[in-house]
């Protein structure tokens, strides 16, 4: 039996306070994969311990590689980028992480043995076709042509680097090929859609790997040669702007709170939920800038705020908020005006169908929203939105941005919430409920 979460009380102001998020769940899957192609012992703090990253933590100690995570340190010894230990029907379970479930079709890419990568319910309905059909260019074989997990696949030692366009702008399906390059011997060009850079900039700033990045008419243009080794590293993960975007639509929505998130990363390929909650009136702060190793950290700075206005987004922005969605959905339910998003067709490829949930869950609170082009939708805001009725929230696929977006709806709007499958914030944000109590919401 999945728990599930009762709320019947708005939270009551708390003022001023500030708070310190998880760690990035991207930089922390990245930085176990790549660690463990490293040569040496490469030591993180403050990696992510959620269910995701602890997948990708144990898919890598299948392969023979020591994991060591003591008190926010986490200690692997990388064996150089030939030193995994493949073995015969080897199946590796991602469990809930599309991140770790196409970042390792890339880096187990020569495996010698067929290897099968598997997930659990929802991860197996989600495609993996976008990195199977590149990854073969490499010169990897697929048993049968599934497009869906449980996948199987074994390729030659070395690869064959490849010329390939990346029209999702998927970071998971780049990085993929990025990291499978890297046992490719020659130069491998790909041509992709902006989405978020973390593999580039460590790639660059961290392993040394020779790679050149060039912007052009909206495409990133990425060259890297493969066949070289790197060195053991360290890496201080910054907090997650996407666990820390619920605590900002908190900040906003509540009543006279004023709220300062430390240490976050705020690259500029994630800084989508910012820039839109700004083009909506939010006046969040950016507070102590520092550049790290490529990425940027900051503090951030909200105070709720009334009289908001809708947004026509531009689709150049999506990416950058890509797991931000349901909340901006949210704050366009208490927006002055008709907010207008669109080209969205990948939301209802995640965890659950995303889109269609914020649909959902706005039609409950009694919003009156459109399906435009069925990637697209139109929202028409309630500034005086108040919820009294009861809502239940279950049957989303258990996916953790709709649980933690209904608490956040429940803790500003009003009205009596249970919501399902509370352990599933646990994927990527551990810390989300007692960081919600330390601010005085009874969860
Ligand atoms: C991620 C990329 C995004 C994002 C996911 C994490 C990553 O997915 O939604 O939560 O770490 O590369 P896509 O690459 O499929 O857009």
């Amino acid at each position: 039996m999945t728990k599930s979460v009762f709320i019947k009380n708005q939270i009551k102001s708390f003022k001023k306070k500030s708070i310190i998020v998880d760690g990035d769940k991207s930089i922390s899957i990245r930085f176990v994969l790549l660690s463990s192609l490293s040569n040496g012992k490469c030591v993180a703090t403050n990696l992510l311990e959620s269910d995701d990253v602890l997948s990708a933590i144990n898919i890598v100690r299948k392969l023979g590689i020591k994991v060591k995570i003591k008190s926010k340190l986490c200690e692997i010894n990388g064996k150089g980028l030939f030193g995994l230990k493949f073995k015969k029907n080897l199946i590796l379970d991602s469990g809930n992480s599309g991140t770790t479930a196409r970042l390792i079709c890339g880096m187990l890419a020569n495996s010698n043995f067929w290897i099968t990568i598997t997930g659990d319910k929802s991860l197996k309905k989600r495609d993996m076709k976008r990195v199977i059909v590149p990854i073969k260019k490499f010169g990897t074989k697929f048993k049968r042509n599934k497009t869906k997990l449980p996948i199987s696949f074994k390729g030659p030692k070395i690869l064959k680097p490849i010329n390939y366009t990346e029209k999702l702008g998927s970071a998971q399906c780049k990085s993929a090929l990025m990291i499978a390059a890297l046992k490719s011997k020659g130069e491998t060009n790909l041509k992709c859609l902006p989405s978020r850079d973390h593999t580039e900039l460590m790639f660059k700033n961290v392993l040394k790997i020779p790679i050149h990045i060039k912007k052009r008419e909206g495409y990133d243009y990425i060259k890297l040669k493969g066949m070289n080794e790197f060195k053991n590293f360290n890496y201080k993960i910054p907090g997650d702007i996407s666990s820390a975007s619920f605590f900002i639509v908190l900040t906003l929505l509540s009543k006279k709170n004023n709220l300062t998130i430390k240490n976050l990363n705020i690259n500029p390929s994630r800084m989508g939920i910012i820039k839109v909650l700004n083009m909506m009136g939010a006046k969040i702060k950016v507070l102590k800038r520092k550049s790290y190793l490529g990425e940027l950290i900051a503090d951030i700075n909200i105070r709720s705020k009334k009289n908001l206005k809708a947004v026509n987004l531009n689709p150049r922005l999506n990416s950058s908020a890509i797991d931000e969605f349901l909340l901006i959905f949210l704050v366009s339910s208490v927006c002055k005006g008709v907010s207008t998003f669109r080209n969205l067709s990948e939301l209802n490829k995640k965890e659950s169908k995303r889109l269609d949930w914020g649909i959902k869950i706005l039609k409950m609170m009694g919003i009156k929203i459109k399906k435009i082009n069925n990637s697209g939708i139109k929202i028409w805001g309630k500034p005086n939105l108040k919820l009294e009725k009861s809502f239940i929230i279950k049957d989303f696929s258990k996916d953790h941005r709709v649980f933690m977006t209904a608490t956040i709806a429940a803790l500003t709007l009003g009205g009596n919430w249970k919501i399902y499958d509370q352990d599933c914030f646990k994927t990527s944000f551990p810390k989300f409920g007692k960081i919600l109590n330390s601010l005085g919401a009874r969860i």
